[in-house]
């Protein structure tokens, strides 16, 4: 079968080139036969051009037309033609290509999805059938884009002096607060490797070993519960340098940030961002990621409350927690008994047992707790909280962390019903000075916020013998319009003071030594003071494409219950490779 070697992508023809002989390869997206005339749209990625196969065409070639049916593989010879009715839709739409030659390079059978990038398919069978998604113009663009941001990625750190070295991916684990991925070692029975959850500890080493500034593009594995901006294997990019200070390495990622939405958007970002400590973004957005496109600021009204008749604030107050709300301008008519019923509903999630709810009229203040305050009471909290006529007021006491966690979900949830969430608007902070550990209620345990390997403040640095839930850390994190885009630290480099850190976690020598001697070991040889950083490049891309989930930006991303669709893994082995590894399976449990 003759190769028709291409001229031109399906979405460059335009009227310059009216006249000229050209030759397309591509899909056919549709085919139309009106008797004389067989009309085609044939698409590559760059789009869709109009084909026209007319009665002047012999008629051998004027059947192979009429057999193409959609997703057929064709290639095309023929002449630019001005169109007759022209389609604005369509950037090639004031042109057509008279046929004078047709190939078929492959049939195809009734495609299971549309390709059509609005189509409303459920999303599994988008993800089985990948290769059909991936034709629609938006993946492909998406993909484009990813490839341009690393690109850039790349060219600005080798700029910037970084060095790209790639880490081992069958490692010991990391401790990044997830699942490990474990992978059999056949050479060593009943050993196993962790795939890397990051390359943490190998980018310190080559801090040790001297590279100074790394970079790296790098997948990162952690096996836990899948959300819209988490999947199981994941992109970074990675970086970390020798001798710097909190302000060198936000420098270096503004510098980027810069550079990207220059290059990618058109758009001249300001820097410095603004920089809010973990305290002041708990307290004013209820989030250490916040989203600052909209207002209703979290208000503490402990002090004005106390001593009320209302029991739910006092006892809440007198278990060390606090009452605050948040003011939502104009939000009295729009939210009716009902839905704010259903707002009380999903705070539960959150571990909040109720929400007070006061609406703010040109007459005085109704509220879900009349009975328990006088109006004067209610007025008095409502100008405290600078709320207007139409305002609504939602209160929540217990716990900081529940009424942090319940408040910052309620903004940004009515944020979005009240459709305050600009896509154009890219609203960048950092959040810094993070608390070096937290409580883990699930466990029952203090664990590091970020790891283990991050550094306390240097005012704090003595409380971590003493007092080691007190310390804050030298940790930042990137986020933009609400969602954390990156993290890092400047991280430990004093022996003694990560054997500190890891006593603190309650880790025993031993423990130490089996599952970290050999940093411990890097640091006695000479560590050069370092820190870093790592973005998430997936969350990124997904933000710049104004997508609402990562899938979209991942050519082949695994579904809600970790599976790769296309392949079906993860998949069973046969009893050979399992004996080879000295791995039985245990019988599924009823
Ligand atoms: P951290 O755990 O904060 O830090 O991860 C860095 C960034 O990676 C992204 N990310 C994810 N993206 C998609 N799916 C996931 N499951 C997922 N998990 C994390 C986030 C996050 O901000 N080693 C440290 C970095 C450092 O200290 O230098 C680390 O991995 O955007």
């Amino acid at each position: 079968m003759a190769l028709f070697k291409r001229t031109h992508m399906c979405g460059e023809l335009r009227k310059e080139q009216i006249g000229e002989n050209v030759t397309l390869n591509g899909w056919i997206a549709k085919q139309r036969n009106l008797g004389g005339l067989i009309f085609c749209d044939v698409r590559d990625k760059t789009g869709i051009t109009q084909v026209v196969f007319n009665d002047s065409v012999p008629q051998e070639l004027f059947d192979r037309a009429d057999s193409l049916r959609s997703e057929y593989v064709v290639g095309v010879k023929g002449v630019v033609a001005e169109r007759e009715s022209k389609n604005p839709e369509l950037p090639t739409g004031d042109i057509e290509i008279l046929a004078e030659d047709l190939v078929i390079y492959s049939e195809a059978e009734t495609p299971p999805i549309y390709i059509k990038d609005d189509d409303n398919v459920d999303d599994n069978l988008r993800l089985k059938y990948r290769y059909l998604d991936l034709r629609k113009k938006k993946m492909q663009d998406n993909l484009l884009f990813r490839a341009k941001l690393t690109n850039i990625a790349r060219s600005y750190f080798a700029e910037c002096g970084f060095t790209d070295v790639e880490t081992p991916m069958l490692i010991k684990s990391t401790p990044e607060g997830a699942r490990d991925y474990l992978v059999p070692s056949r050479v060593n029975q009943g050993r196993f490797y962790a795939l890397p959850q990051s390359p943490q500890t190998f980018k310190q080493l080559l801090m040790v070993g001297g590279t100074d500034r790394y970079f790296q593009i790098v997948k990162c594995f952690r096996d836990e519960d899948l959300r819209a901006d988490r999947q199981p294997e994941f992109t970074q990019i990675d970086l970390e340098m020798s001798f710097v200070d909190v302000d060198d390495v936000i420098g270096i990622q503004e510098g980027f940030m810069k550079r990207v939405f220059r290059e990618m958007k058109g758009i001249e970002l300001e820097t410095p961002f603004p920089r809010l400590t973990w305290q002041e973004a708990m307290d004013r957005f209820g989030s250490d990621k916040p989203d600052t496109r909209f207002g209703f600021e979290l208000q503490d009204i402990t002090e004005l409350v106390k001593g009320c008749e209302f029991k739910v604030f006092n006892d809440a107050v007198a278990a060390g927690g606090s009452v605050r709300g948040i003011c939502v301008s104009g939000g009295a008519p729009v939210y009716t008994r009902k839905k704010i019923d259903k707002l009380t509903e999903a705070i539960k999630s959150y571990g909040a047992k109720g929400m007070v709810w006061m609406k703010v009229t040109a007459d005085g203040v109704s509220s879900s707790v009349n009975k328990f305050f006088t109006p004067e009471q209610l007025k008095e909290i409502a100008d405290h909280m600078g709320a207007k006529a139409d305002d609504l007021i939602l209160i929540v006491s217990d716990r900081n962390k529940v009424v942090w966690d319940a408040l910052g979900f309620l903004r940004r949830h009515i944020a979005g019903e009240l459709g305050l969430l600009d896509d154009e608007q890219y609203n960048f902070l950092w959040v810094v000075d993070f608390p070096l550990f937290e409580y883990d209620e699930k466990e029952d345990r203090w664990s590091a916020m970020h790891h283990p390997f991050t550094s306390p403040k240097a005012e704090d640095a003595e409380l971590l013998k003493t007092d080691p839930h007190s310390c804050r850390a030298n940790a930042y994190d990137i986020v933009l319009n609400g969602v954390e885009l990156g993290g890092g630290s400047i991280r430990i480099h004093d022996r003694g003071m990560q054997e500190d850190m890891f006593r603190a976690l309650n880790m025993s020598d031993e423990e130490i030594s089996e599952k970290f001697g050999f940093l411990v070991e890097a640091f006695r040889y000479g560590t050069p003071p370092h820190g870093g950083l790592a973005y998430g490049l997936d969350r990124l891309v997904m933000l710049l494409t104004g997508e609402k989930s990562i899938r979209e930006v991942i050519a082949f991303p695994k579904n809600q219950a970790a599976q790769c669709m296309v392949s079906e893994a993860p998949g069973t082995v046969d009893a050979q490779q399992l004996e080879e590894l000295g791995i039985a399976l245990i019988a599924e449990k009823e």
